[in-house]
């Protein structure tokens, strides 16, 4: 084990940081956290602070978890790994398929097909896609429609359904034949509408538009996150998804449903597709399925897909996955992690605490007017968007942004900032004495701007 010096002075110089300028952070170098505990995170200085954003809105079940933890070492010892492709499998990915499709049964899933993380699941829900339209007979069927400020990972699938001009500037030119529609997000749209329930009719004219204008047979798939995440905790009304996923399906264009954050209860339903009454064709998911204890992610389908690829000749043979498409030590993590989700009842603590959470950031909102909207209010996620002038809207610099981040951190809370936002995810067996300890680390945030 290296010394804490050497640690320092090696800090961002070997490792080029995702999301993150390798010049800037040799400059000014990311904090070194050395621990985790429960809810909480304890860096190099031994300084403790609640994970406001629960790993990377994946911690579901915090830092001490012994069961999924014991779960992994003992995999470890029996069979390290094990291929998945073709003609072997092992004990763990046959129970791992098992919880993941009996967790989702109520959404309709039927099928399992493991990644390595969320972006992978994203490109292979995009890839299956098309590959169903073919062996369906309708292999013009190839575009992909998505909502702008969505964020679905950084494959080049990905990055191209991605809704944030961000991820995608610098990859240009991404995959042909992707097309936006506008996000719910209330505070700022193109149609300055604030009541979401209009917002939500003007969106789902919009797709109706883009579809008949695209023509219907030539879209495979629309994605979307039920609540958007890194796009800043953007919430719809509970009219949108039902509504879109109805479109989609009247015009055969099959519904994805990025349950990356929201699977696992951080919606305070199982799924977010749940939360909104819709019963998407396939689910992508990660993090909450490990608590990100080992990655893992996983794609899912319905009925109406299986049938098609179990039932077609060898047109239907997947050629696509991942080395670590169910690893052992992966598999064995997720039947442990789902065992342990439903016996803590996960998504009973997201409610009341989210509720909390938001409610506080609300009262914090008539203090400070740097506050310019909250968002949240289902489910144990939300987005605070800073501002430095109420009435315009002008969004905080960025120094302003990093001075709040420093001050809740040393006042005890270590949150995420997304450009102008600050993005709370904490895991979800947070207690109430530890949210209070985030309100109070962002009222000494907000105060130090
Ligand atoms: C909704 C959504 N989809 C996909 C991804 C990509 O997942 P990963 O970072 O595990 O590749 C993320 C990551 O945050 C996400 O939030």
């Amino acid at each position: 084990m290296k010394d804490d010096n050497f640690l320092r002075e090696n800090n961002a110089r070997h490792l080029w940081h995702p999301m993150g300028h390798p010049g800037d952070l040799q400059k000014h170098a990311p904090t070194i956290i050395t621990k985790g505990e429960g809810a909480h995170l304890i860096d190099i200085d031994g300084h403790k602070a609640v994970d406001a954003v629960g790993g990377l809105w994946c911690v579901n079940l915090g830092y001490s978890n012994d069961t999924v933890k014991e779960a992994i070492a003992s995999q470890l010892y029996d069979l390290p790994y094990c291929s998945a492709f073709g003609g072997t499998t092992h004990d763990k990915a046959i129970e791992a398929s098992y919880a993941v499709r009996e967790f989702f049964d109520a959404d309709g899933m039927s099928r399992v097909f493991f990644t390595s993380g969320g972006s992978d699941a994203v490109e292979s829900a995009l890839r299956l896609a098309r590959q169903y339209h073919k062996l369906r007979g309708e292999a013009g069927r190839t575009k992909f429609l998505s909502l702008k400020k969505g964020y679905h990972g950084t494959h080049i699938g990905g990055a191209s359904v991605n809704g944030n001009n961000r991820f995608r500037i610098n990859y240009e030119p991404l995959l042909p034949g992707c097309f936006h529609i506008p996000s719910p997000y209330t505070y700022r749209n193109p149609f300055n509408e604030t009541d979401p329930a209009k917002l939500a009719q003007l969106i789902a004219n919009a797709l109706e538009d883009e579809i008949a204008f695209q023509g219907p047979g030539t879209i495979a798939a629309f994605i979307m996150e039920p609540i958007q995440g890194a796009g800043g905790v953007i919430v719809p009304h509970e009219t949108l998804m039902p509504m879109l996923a109805e479109i989609c399906q009247r015009n055969g264009i099959l519904v994805i449903s990025d349950e990356v954050i929201t699977g696992f209860g951080r919606t305070g339903d199982w799924s977010g597709a749940r939360h909104w009454g819709v019963k998407p064709d396939m689910m992508t998911c990660a993090k909450g399925i490990t608590s990100a204890y080992f990655p893992v992610g996983a794609l899912l389908v319905n009925d109406k897909l299986a049938e098609v690829f179990e039932n077609s000749g060898a047109a239907g043979s997947i050629f696509h996955g991942y080395t670590y498409s169910a690893h052992p030590v992966g598999a064995a993590a997720v039947t442990a992690c789902l065992s342990e989700t439903l016996r803590l009842d996960t998504r009973a603590n997201a409610g009341p605490r989210g509720t909390q959470l938001f409610e506080g950031v609300k009262a914090l909102a008539e203090k400070y007017d740097i506050i310019g909207d909250v968002r949240g209010g289902h489910g144990l996620m939300t987005g605070i968007e800073i501002v430095s002038d109420r009435a315009a809207k002008t969004p905080m610099d960025n120094d302003t942004m990093k001075r709040i981040h420093e001050a809740a951190y040393q006042a005890g809370a270590l949150v995420r900032l997304g450009a102008n936002n600050i993005l709370m995810s904490p895991p979800l067996v947070i207690t109430e004495a530890e949210v209070n300890t985030i309100l109070s680390a962002l009222d000494a945030g907000f105060a130090a701007a």
